[in-house]
Order: C-alpha cells, then structure tokens, then sequence
C-alpha cells in the first residue's frame, strides 16, 4: 500500500474513539497495536484525542484549527474508531473532523482491501477463496466537493445541482497509486471502473489517464469497466478483480459491495492515506448506536486498521503479525455473535493482544 516513505520503528499515531462503539473498538485496536509494537521491538507512542459528539455537545466545538494543525503536523496518522450520533442529525461534527481532515490533510487514496479470510463468511454461494480485491477510491474530488446548490429550495419549482470536479492531477495521482500498489504488490491486474457511456466529460479525462499512466506498467492487465457492468460483476465473479481504481462515489459503493462480499462490515478496514504524509485510518462501519455499550462490537475492523497503519508506517512483519491473528480468530471462533461467536468485544481483543505477547 502507499506508505509512509520512512521506514523505520518509531512512530507516533494519534487515537480518536469517536462515538457509540467507536471507543470500544479502538480501545481493543490499541491493545493490539501495543502488543504487536512489544513484541517487534517499536517505538510507537499513542495519544489520545478526545473528538466526538459527546465533546461537539458539551463544548461546541467540532474540532478547531490549532487541533486540526497538530494532528497532521505533530502525528505520523491516525486511528479512528467511528464518528456519527443520532444527538448530531447533521451530524456536524463528522464533516469537520472526518471530511475536514480528509481535505486539509490532502488524504486522497482511500485504500480498500477486501480479503475473503473465510469463504463461510460471504454471502455468496460458493465463493473464490482466492477473493482478493484492493479498492482505490478517489477520495478528495467527484461528487463529494459539495460544489452545486439549491435554487427555489422548499418550493415546489426546487432545483439541485451536484457536480463532479475531476482534475488531470487528482485523476492521475490516484491511477499511479493503484498501478504502484499492484507493481509492488505482484498483483497483475488493474481495472479503472467509470461511466465514461453517460457521464462522458469525466470519462473521457479518466479513461485518457489510465491509459497513459498504464502505459508505464506494461507487464499488468488493464480493463475498463463501466460501473454497472462491475456491480454484476462483483458479485459474480470477485475473484477475478485484483486492484480497482474509480472515482470517490462509484468507490464508495463499490468497496461496500466488495467488503459484503468477502465478510462484511465487522471486517472491513479502511485507510484514508496522503503517500507519504499522513494518513487516517478507519473502520468501514459506522458507530452502531444500537449496539454501543453492549460490549459486542466486531473489533477485527478496527484491528484491521491497526495492520493498514503499521503497513503504512512500513512495520511490515508487525503488519503481517496482526493480519494473521485476524485470521487465526475467524479460524478458531473467537468472535463476536455477528460473526456467528460468542466472545465479548475485550475478549476478542485480549485473545489476540495474548497470541501477539506469547
Ligand atoms: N466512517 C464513519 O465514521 C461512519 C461510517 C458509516 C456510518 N457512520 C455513522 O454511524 C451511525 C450509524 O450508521 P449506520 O447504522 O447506518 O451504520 P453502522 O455501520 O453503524 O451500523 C449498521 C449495522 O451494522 C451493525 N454493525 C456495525 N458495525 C458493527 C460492528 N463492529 N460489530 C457488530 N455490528 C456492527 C450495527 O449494529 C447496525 O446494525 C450514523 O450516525 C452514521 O452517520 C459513520
């Protein structure tokens, strides 16, 4: 994956709980992350920062300039639990700590694997055990600038606009990403998912792109898809997607279908990564208010991030460590009631903090 570009055994990470299971699953990550640092012999300092609802309730404030500064300036990344809460319906705070470190951090490779661990766990029938499919999804520009606007709103003469911004800059940097990723992940295929049938402005820039970044990886396999032609086919056949590079709304969805797929939410890990700079890792899932409090939030996800930031840190055996108790846990049962166990949340993690310290 796009890394830190320092390899090393220091770092420093700044932890974020969040809301509703959020704490619950970062604290069990942390656990990991510091046996996983113990037995490698790291030097990985945590700190944790209290930005959630529950602070935007108490103090008004989402999280300020000089916070948003020392996080990118003083951290090699983040980890964060989830951010959402039924008390914020705009959820206000989400948009300033999550999309505003998202933009201020320039964070626009979101890194997606979906890994089939255990073909039990997808929901299709017979599934590829060799499903394994890393997502790069545009993660700063498309749909998701906010640009357009609402003219007449609440009448009945209302208008929407919605527009997707795509730049010959932002497009190329996430394509090189994913053909870097593959190159140096021994992964033979590439596949760049558009519209370019419909939305052809957008597709004609990001078609010219794949293919003259492609043309600098020769040895890997490159195909375009159109996004619903790629829906069908992910669900037909997974197996055959390697790397897949799109745009930050067909990636949205795309690496949703593709984390269903291959286990599901309680699973799916993901990195929002400026290569080179600093990254925030995350969860796929949200903070399941109906669960917080219960102790019985799947904590591989979160754990899951903890092996996306050690990688990113370029700790690889560390890395690899925790991947591989991830999978001992799905293979022993040592999981939560959404996966079929009956583990509590801390049970899950003190089993894998015990494997990593024995
Ligand atoms: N990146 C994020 O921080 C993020 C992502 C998605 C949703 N959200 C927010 O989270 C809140 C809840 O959203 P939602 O209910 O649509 O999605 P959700 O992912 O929080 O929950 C969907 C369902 O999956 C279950 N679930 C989720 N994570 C689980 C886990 N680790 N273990 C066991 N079960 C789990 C929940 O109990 C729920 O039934 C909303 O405020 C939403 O905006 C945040």
């Amino acid at each position: 994956m796009p890394g830190k570009g320092t390899p090393g055994r220091q770092a420093r990470l700044a932890v974020i709980g969040g809301d509703g299971i959020g704490p619950e699953v970062i604290a069990v990550a942390a656990d990991v992350l510091a046996a996983a640092s113990h037995r490698h012999g790291l030097d990985l300092a945590l700190d944790w920062w209290d930005l959630s609802a529950d602070r935007y309730l108490r103090d008004g404030v989402t999280i300020t300039g000089d916070e948003r500064d020392r996080l990118v300036r003083d951290y090699d990344g983040a980890l964060l639990g989830a951010l959402g809460d039924p008390r914020v319906p705009d959820n206000a705070h989400t948009r300033d700590i999550l999309l505003g470190l998202r933009f201020y951090a320039d964070l626009y490779v979101n890194f997606r694997p979906c890994k089939l661990l255990i073909p039990a766990l997808s929901p299709l029938r017979d599934p590829d055990p060799a499903t394994d499919i890393v997502f790069f999804r545009e993660n700063t520009e498309g749909l998701y600038t906010g640009l357009g606007g609402r003219f007449k709103a609440g009448t009945s003469e209302e208008v929407a606009t919605q527009e997707s911004l795509n730049t010959y800059p932002g497009v190329e940097r996430i394509v090189r990403a994913a053909f870097e990723h593959a190159a140096a992940t021994g992964r033979g295929r590439v596949t760049m998912v558009d519209k370019a049938n419909a939305l052809v402005h957008e597709g004609a820039l990001w078609r010219r792109v794949f293919a003259e970044v492609g043309a600098g990886f020769p040895d890997i396999t490159q195909d375009a898809m159109y996004v619903d032609a790629m829906a069908m086919d992910l669900v037909r056949r997974p197996e055959r997607y390697e790397v897949v590079v799109t745009s930050n709304l067909f990636g949205d969805i795309l690496s949703d279908l593709g984390a269903q797929v291959t286990g599901g939410l309680g699973l799916a890990p993901s990195g929002n990564i400026n290569p080179g700079s600093w990254a925030l890792f995350e969860p796929v899932h949200g903070s399941a208010p109906d669960i917080a409090g219960r102790g019985i939030a799947n904590p591989l996800a979160a754990v899951g991030c903890v092996a996306l930031a050690l990688e990113y840190l370029e700790m690889h055996e560390a890395a690899a460590d925790v991947d591989e108790c991830i999978a001992a846990s799905l293979r022993d049962g040592v999981t939560t009631p959404d996966l079929g166990g009956s583990a509590k949340t801390t049970e899950v993690g003190d089993w894998m903090a015990a494997r990593l310290r024995d």
